[in-house]
């Protein structure tokens, strides 16, 4: 009761912040930072109360969901495209949960595509920044521009684009 909460993005995130509504709705008093637009119209619809990170610059936990989890606790995340700004309220917060099922767990990261958000200028040049980063790290594999379920490119809720690198296997994240 009293805490100040990161709401993750995508299916899972999405059953908590439903639970959650049901201890609002029941008398908990707890204010939320969304990390997508998805979220926050699924948090109002519960009735989670939301504030922002240029309200507040301190969270108490974030809740949010993975892509992939390896035995290090190292994640993927980004499948749904909100990272960005999953990764600034995870930053904000003093702790985070990862809430997931068994299907996400591997034994080594890579298998699900690496998502990287980009901002559309220069792509060219970033790309080819990424790959190079990728070879010094070891790793390579193809990237591309994420589409959406409409065929046009998907762009995050902050105007970026996605590449999705398929790297197979990430031995050192
Ligand atoms: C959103 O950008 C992602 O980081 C999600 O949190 C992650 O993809 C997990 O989503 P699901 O719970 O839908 O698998």
């Amino acid at each position: 009761d009293g805490m100040q909460l990161g709401l993750g993005t995508g299916s899972t995130a999405k059953h908590f912040v439903e639970l959650l509504g049901e201890r609002v709705r029941a008398g908990l008093k707890v204010v939320g930072v969304p990390t997508s637009e998805a979220t926050r119209a699924d948090a109002e619809r519960c009735g989670v109360k939301l504030t922002t990170l240029d309200e507040v610059d301190h969270l108490d936990i974030t809740i949010d969901g993975a892509d992939e989890i390896d035995p290090d606790l190292n994640l993927i995340k980004g499948g749904g495209g909100a990272l960005l700004r999953e990764k600034i309220v995870a930053a904000a917060s003093d702790r985070m949960i990862v809430i997931a099922d068994d299907s996400k767990w591997v034994p080594t990261l890579g298998r699900f595509p690496l998502p990287i958000e980009v901002i559309p200028f220069g792509l060219g040049a970033t790309r080819r920044a990424i790959e190079q980063a990728f070879a010094q790290c070891g790793v390579s594999g193809q990237m591309a521009v994420r589409n959406g379920k409409d065929g046009h490119v998907f762009v995050t809720d902050g105007g970026h684009w996605i590449l999705d690198a398929r790297l197979g296997r990430i031995a050192d994240p």
